[in-house]
């Protein structure tokens, strides 16, 4: 048996506990938990691209199917109504017969509006989990998405079972795929658009399929921090290449950036310290750390990195407390990654629901958690020359201790990203970006 399917077994059977426990703490009957509906775009006769319910895909490595629906009450055998409509304008899925399949009761749904034939007949002490309240409405159930089960399921999300650590690398595995392939496209002169060509088919997947649009930026657009634009003109002079971009397994995603330079300048220079400082951050993490401690020292070594390149002057603390450092690198160090690339709960402290505050102006860090074994994260520091951002510390008494020639210097190259993959166990990191192939 594949391992994989050797350990979904005993996911399945965490999930189911995790079901019992809130259910029955909540004095709930169980979970309906709705894969979603497909979303028509505004006076047409499309719909945009499926996206599955995080909360469904957890049960199941099903991403494409609307309409279905996991029922379970953590006690008996989950039930699994599977949509197979008669329809000869769409694909229409298999019957399950995957590793997954047998550990569900499988009924077969072919009217995506007589699904209440099929779930239990009073859902009036049921919990709908999904998108479409309407349709709880209509099945006779009032108690949608209520706050105490999804801060408990997102609480939980955060401990990874074996299955979904294999499947996290597998999602690595994929991605480094197209990242070498990217890389090399990069240096033989492609353009952004060429090089996101490379990237999917090296990966086999489709740009619908990939768990966020790839970030894949020549020269100054490295600076746009969420640059999804693809130019087809091939920029000259050729200068940096930032790429951030995943793959997609069993619904689990990779998240990963690497950033090049074309020639050995002093942009490289700087490639080379910040890969050194991101090795050092994923050096720190273990149980017990608290994440938004790790950001913070982030910060404190990035100014270090700026007074050594010259970036700026004064010290290194005073950099971080007038918020300079936050100007070169406005995003958080990183976040918990799973089933979403910013996986839900990243802000816990516990499965009731409170919630742990970013640092005092360290808005944008998605994680404030303490990091425990099992868990995953990604680290991801990063330097930037953005232009409206810097407008802000020009205009005051900060902008005497920045070099502005090295910034015009580095203008060009926009900026840098390092962002990899860890797992977190009780004795040592999994670097599993690193260890599955993606050196430097
Ligand atoms: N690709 C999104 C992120 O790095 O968080
Ligand atoms: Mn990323
Ligand atoms: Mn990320």
């Amino acid at each position: 048996m594949d391992q994989l399917a050797h350990f979904y077994h005993a996911h399945i059977a965490e999930l189911n506990r995790r079901v019992a426990e809130i259910t029955q703490g909540q004095q709930l009957a169980g979970l309906v938990i709705h894969s979603g509906q497909a979303h028509r775009q505004f006076l047409d006769d499309l719909h945009y691209p499926f996206k599955v319910n995080p909360q469904f895909k957890a049960w199941l490595p099903v991403l494409d199917n609307p309409n279905c629906w996991v029922v379970a009450n953590g006690v008996d055998k989950p039930q699994l109504i599977f949509y197979r409509p008669v329809d000869f304008w769409h694909k229409v899925s298999d019957e399950p017969n995957d590793f997954w399949a047998e550990h569900f009761e499988i009924k077969l749904l072919t009217k995506a509006d007589q699904v209440a034939q099929l779930l239990p007949t009073n859902l009036s002490d049921w919990a709908y989990i999904g998108e479409h309240i309407e349709v709880a409405k209509a099945l006779g159930i009032s108690c949608c998405n209520p706050d105490a089960v999804m801060n408990y399921l997102h609480y939980h999300r955060a401990d990874k079972t074996q299955y979904e650590l294999e499947c996290l690398r597998r999602a690595n595995q994929t991605a480094i795929k197209g990242h070498l392939a990217a890389k090399n496209a990069f240096y033989n002169g492609g353009s952004e658009f060429e090089i996101q060509q490379q990237y999917l088919s090296a990966i086999g997947q489709t740009e619908n399929e990939v768990p966020y649009g790839n970030i894949v930026a020549l020269n100054q657009n490295a600076a746009i921090l969420h640059y999804t634009a693809l130019e087809h003109q091939i920029p000259s002079p050729r200068l940096s290449f930032l790429i951030d971009a995943g793959a997609n397994y069993n619904g689990y995603a990779s998240d990963i950036t690497r950033t090049y330079s074309f020639e050995k300048n002093s942009f490289y220079e700087l490639i080379v310290e910040m890969n050194k400082l991101q090795l050092s951050l994923v050096d720190m993490m273990k149980p017990g750390v608290k994440y938004p401690d790790l950001h913070l020292r982030f910060h404190a070594k990035l100014a270090d990195l700026m007074l050594e390149f010259n970036l700026a002057t004064g010290d290194a603390q005073g950099l971080v407390e007038q918020g300079i450092t936050s100007v070169f690198c406005p995003h958080g160090l990183g976040h918990m990654l799973g089933l979403q690339v910013h996986d839900m709960g990243g802000f816990l402290g516990d499965a009731a629901g409170s919630r742990i505050a970013t640092p005092a102006g360290h808005p944008f860090l998605r994680c404030s958690r303490e990091i425990a074994a099992n868990q995953v994260f990604t680290i991801e520091p990063g330097i930037y020359i953005i232009d409206s951002l810097l407008a802000g510390l020009k205009a005051d008494q900060r902008q005497s201790q920045i070099n502005w020639d090295k910034v015009d210097e580095l203008r060009p190259f926009g900026g840098i990203r390092i962002e990899d993959n860890v797992i977190v166990h009780q004795d040592r990191n999994e670097n599993m970006t690193r260890e599955l192939g993606l050196i430097d």
